[in-house]
């Protein structure tokens, strides 16, 4: 097939992670998975093998694009090491930062007499941050950072902290911007480097970050 990322395997995450604390309830994240769906499709458009992990997402799979279905943060961690090598990793997945400490086996219940329940929660794995360290590290790993101010400063931290070669970011709370909507406004960081994509629909901002994450593998 031809296209710039022919040859290429892309591994994208998606979607939210839902974080069990009793048979009927989790903890999670706000997430459509909506971006990481178009970056999946966008990627296998520009003639990549791809492989997408989802997390609880209502989205139909793009054609001829892997879907592996995950749940938790762990589930997740598990299945994009699993699917190493790859020559890039886009991980736009809300992952959740901490998780209950134990599922409890049966619905929890409303004590008598106690007004509070507390929920002891843990770190989850950072997979991105792992992911750019590990000895089967791809080509080029690319993170999303959707911050509430200070967007620059905050993703440019990200970059650097996580050993990311390219990060995403997007203003939440914006119009037309971020969670559970169609449109998207991004700015991309490097080292050195800035581009701004959108505000537009979320397909046509996935297909500017895939050529640019195409043009990023040559450089
Ligand atoms: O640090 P923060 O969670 O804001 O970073 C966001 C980026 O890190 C996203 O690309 C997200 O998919 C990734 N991430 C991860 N594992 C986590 C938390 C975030 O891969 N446990």
């Amino acid at each position: 097939m031809s296209g710039a990322l022919a040859g290429k395997r892309v591994l994208v995450s998606a979607g939210p992670t839902f974080e069990d604390i009793d048979p009927v309830r989790f903890v999670g994240n706000r997430s459509s998975g909506k971006m990481g769906f178009a970056v999946a499709a966008a990627a296998r458009d520009l003639g990549a093998e791809v492989v997408l992990v989802a997390g609880p997402v209502q989205l139909d799979t793009p054609d001829g694009v892997q879907r592996i279905d995950v749940r938790s943060a762990a589930q997740m961690h598990a299945a994009v090491l699993e699917a190493l090598p790859v020559d890039v990793y886009i991980g736009a997945a809300a992952v959740a930062d901490f998780t209950p400490r134990r599922v409890s086996e049966h619905k929890l219940k409303k004590t008598v007499g106690s007004d509070t329940l507390v929920l002891e929660l843990v770190r989850t794995p950072d997979i991105l941050a792992e992911v750019a360290v590990h000895p089967r590290r791809p080509a080029l790993v690319v993170g999303f950072a959707a911050e509430t101010h200070e967007v620059e400063r905050y993703a440019r931290g990200k970059l650097a902290n996580k050993r990311l070669d390219l990060i995403a970011a997007n203003l939440v709370g914006a119009a037309g911007s971020g969670f559970e909507c169609d449109d998207n406004a991004l700015t991309v960081y490097w080292d050195g480097g800035e581009r701004r994509l959108g505000p537009a629909a979320k397909t046509e901002v996935a297909a500017r970050l895939v050529d640019l994450v195409a043009e990023r593998l040559q450089a």
